[in-house]
């Protein structure tokens, strides 16, 4: 019982975002990030997406990264441009990594 409703509460938490933004922001990705990240996010003026390197950093923390930018760096803040419910849904496909459209 407990599980079923961690699992729920994580769903309506979470929602995806719709098919038309899923896209839009897979092309961002591909584009506005892969400027720096590099078009297949192995790296390039900024350090690489890929699951490898993101493994042990925590969800939020790079949440924020997206959302505020960092201080002091390149990385720029995207939250003109998408809400933490699309950053977390970034920060998930780059984890698993399909961010093809
Ligand atoms: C103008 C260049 C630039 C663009 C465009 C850019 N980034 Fe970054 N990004 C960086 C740099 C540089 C860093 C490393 C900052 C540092 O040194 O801590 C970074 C760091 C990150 C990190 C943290 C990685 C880690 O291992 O800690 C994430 C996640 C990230 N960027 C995602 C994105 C996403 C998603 C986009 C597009 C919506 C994006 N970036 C666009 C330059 C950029």
């Amino acid at each position: 019982m407990l599980v079923i409703t961690a699992v729920l509460a994580k769903t309506s938490l979470a929602g995806e975002p719709s098919p038309e933004r899923q896209s839009a922001l897979r092309n961002m990705l591909n584009h506005d990030c892969g400027a720096c990240h590099g078009l297949t996010l192995k790296g390039g003026l900024g350090p690489a997406l890929l699951p490898e390197a993101l493994a042990g950093k925590p969800d939020d923390f790079l949440i924020s990264t997206i959302l505020n930018g960092r201080e002091g760096t390149a990385m720029p803040p995207w939250q003109p441009f998408m809400n933490r419910n699309e950053a977390a849904w970034l920060v998930e496909i780059l984890r698993k990594s399909e961010t093809k459209p």
